[in-house]
């Protein structure tokens, strides 16, 4: 458990403990039967993971105890003291320990679980009957789960799963399950399952906090680029300028709209957009420019608007990775271009439990023209100017995003706060780890991406596997790189600085919910490889077959992309939708290939957690 700070209620403060308990429980529930045999790191050292339960209910006995016999005005003992002495339980902590374990080893898991529940309700009852003064003031209970926690308990706050994934959906669902069950169980009831009033509050409420007059809630972040760069007027034939590194999805869009990406290098430090590059790129074919803010850093834009104006070209902001970070101008990402394009795939900063995205614009005909183009291009039921996708967003993950909205801007601090500790801990280890923008709003971290030198990176993943810390690479095959990109001409060595950084950068595990310990134990094991490591060989990275490069996604292998020799959509049904769609319709192209049904629940080692998900 973390500590509890900030908060300012009774009511809060006790929402806040129940709701990490819950969430370690959902971790220890979604823990397989083996791993519940292996051994605790660290504090615990001797105990499996499953004596955490009888040692947990043991202690939420005792902690129930002494609240209630504080709330009946016994005063807590000088320092020094202990909820043992306290309860006036003589045995030590290792003999209650084992008498507990001993016995929750003859019986069904469940039943054990069933007993930590109860006598967690016990502790949250005793805690509510104390004044709030005591509850909240630092001597009070918060006070008796510190001095438990340090002197009288080996710590609750040992990892409870040797595991620590990339991104871990679980522990966020167990903050926010009673409110997003209502919420779902609300929409069945009223049985209005797309565009209704979930999606028409949501398009509001974001549009608000991003500070845009419109948003246009659609299908997916690709629906949302797919659809910008057409309303943008992108043709057949149209260049667009985007970056090498990114995901697929940012040039997958700009081809099916039949228009071809011209690829740029990114700046060495931020690993973003080079604006130098993008002035060399410029011709009079150029339509738009997409500015990627990857891994949750924002470019900057102000260089850029300065390239397009005048020229009437567009900046599209794929803003799939920076929810709520701020611009150089100070106004949000997605706010800086002519529309910005949301991503809110279940592992991001703002994630829905399925497929979802948005756009926002300040543009009130692009935003018309966009809110016609998600649903078929029809102005009014039936009547279809245009040709448009199915590109809606569901009402079940309005529903979900609009609980998540509410909670986002604490959970980019907590990421902020993360990556600080992060660079404090593996300062002088010989990673290079990300720069925190002297605003650091900049930055939400979408993830925590490391750059490590010397050919050492994928032995430190290994590594880091090996002892159940999930990683990812984004993205370990530049765009030009890709075989479904051959096509468009381009060479191993014409982004040196994309090139290197594909073969250098590394993600660490980053999600709000990350406890200090889990980031410490993360960041000694890095430190540890690195001071061991042997010096690996540099490989080349070009991709010739999909198994190795192409990246996962929620446990799914993207599809590739057929090479074409031309710029149009890849995927077969997209292009034959597009053939036979009205001549009128000039950019027409289709919605993007859908995707598998597959849960956002693989790990990134497929073992033993169901709630791992690789980020996109
Ligand atoms: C930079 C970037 N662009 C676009 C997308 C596409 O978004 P989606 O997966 O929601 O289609 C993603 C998503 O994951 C992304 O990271």
């Amino acid at each position: 458990m973390t500590a509890t700070t900030g908060v300012t209620s009774q009511q809060e403060a006790l929402a806040l403990f129940d709701s990490e308990y819950a969430q370690a429980i959902a971790r220890l529930r979604g823990l397989s039967r083996e791993d519940l045999g292996r051994p605790v790191f660290g504090e615990g050292a001797g105990w499996r993971i499953r004596d955490l339960i009888a040692h947990w209910a043991m202690w939420q006995r005792l902690a129930a105890n002494a609240a209630e016999k504080i709330a009946a005005g016994t005063p807590w003992p000088a320092e020094g003291s202990n909820l043992r002495q306290f309860n006036g339980v003589a045995a030590s902590l290792d003999e209650l320990n084992a008498e507990r374990q001993r016995e929750f080893d003859a019986r069904p898991l469940d039943e054990c679980f069933a007993e930590l529940e109860s006598a967690h309700r016990a502790l949250m009852a005793g805690l509510a009957k104390l004044p709030e003064r005591d509850l909240l003031a630092p001597d009070g209970p918060e006070g008796i789960r510190k001095r438990q926690h340090d002197q009288d308990d080996r710590a609750m706050t040992t990892v409870v799963t040797q595991e620590i994934p990339l991104v871990d959906l679980k522990a966020q669902y167990a903050t926010i399950r009673d409110e997003v069950r209502a919420a779902i169980d609300e929409v069945l009831e009223s049985m209005q399952l797309t565009i209704g009033p979930n999606v028409r509050a949501f398009d509001q409420e974001f549009a608000s906090y991003i500070g845009t007059k419109h948003s246009i809630g659609v299908g997916s972040g690709t629906d949302a680029l797919q659809l910008a760069i057409r309303a943008c007027g992108v043709s057949p034939g149209d260049e667009v300028i985007t970056v090498s590194h990114t995901f697929f999805a940012t040039v997958e869009a700009i081809l099916y709209a039949s228009a071809r990406p011209i690829l740029v290098d990114v700046d060495e430090r931020s690993m973003l957009m080079d604006p130098a590059a993008v002035a060399n790129a410029i011709t009079a074919r150029t339509k738009a420019i997409i500015p990627v803010h990857l891994y949750g850093r924002t470019v900057d834009l102000k260089p850029l608007r300065q390239i397009a104006q005048d020229r009437n070209i567009a900046v599209i902001e794929d803003a799939a990775q920076a929810h709520g970070a701020l611009l150089d101008d100070g106004t949000k990402a997605g706010a800086g271009g002519r529309v910005g394009c949301f991503s809110f795939y279940c592992s991001k900063n703002l994630g829905a439990y399925g497929e979802a995205g948005s756009i926002t614009t300040n543009d009130d005909r692009l935003a018309d023209e966009l809110r016609a183009l998600r649903e078929h291009g029809q102005s009014t039921r039936y009547y279809h100017p245009v040709v448009g996708y199915n590109a809606r967003l569901d009402e079940i993950q309005a529903a979900i995003l609009r609980i998540k909205l509410r909670r986002l801007e604490r959970w980019n601090d907590r990421r902020r706060a993360l990556a600080r500790m992060y660079n404090e801990r593996l300062a002088g280890s010989g990673i290079v780890t990300p720069e925190i923008p002297a605003d650091a709003r900049r930055h939400v971290f979408y993830t925590y991406t490391v750059r490590v030198p010397g050919g050492r990176r994928d032995a430190l993943r290994k590594y880091l596997g090996d002892r159940g810390i999930g990683t990812q690479i984004h993205y370990p095959v530049p765009i030009h790189l890709q075989q479904s990109a051959e096509f468009l001409g381009y060479r191993q060595g014409d982004f040196p600085v994309t090139e290197r950084v594909a073969e250098e950068v590394l993600s660490l595990p980053m999600f709000a919910e990350l406890t200090d310990e889990q980031l410490e134990r993360v960041a000694g094991e890095t430190t540890t490889r690195r001071s061991r490591s042997p010096r690996a060989s540099a490989r080349p990275i070009r991709a010739r077959s999909s198994s190795s490069a192409t990246p996962e996604r929620c446990g799914v292998t993207a599809r590739p992309a057929r090479a074409s020799g031309d710029f149009s959509c890849a995927p077969s049904a997209a292009r034959s939708a597009t053939a036979s769609a009205s001549a009128s319709a000039s950019s027409c192209s289709t919605r993007t290939p859908s995707r598998s049904a597959t849960p956002c629940s693989s790990a990134t080692r497929p073992t033993s957690r169901g709630a791992t998900t690789d980020a996109a």
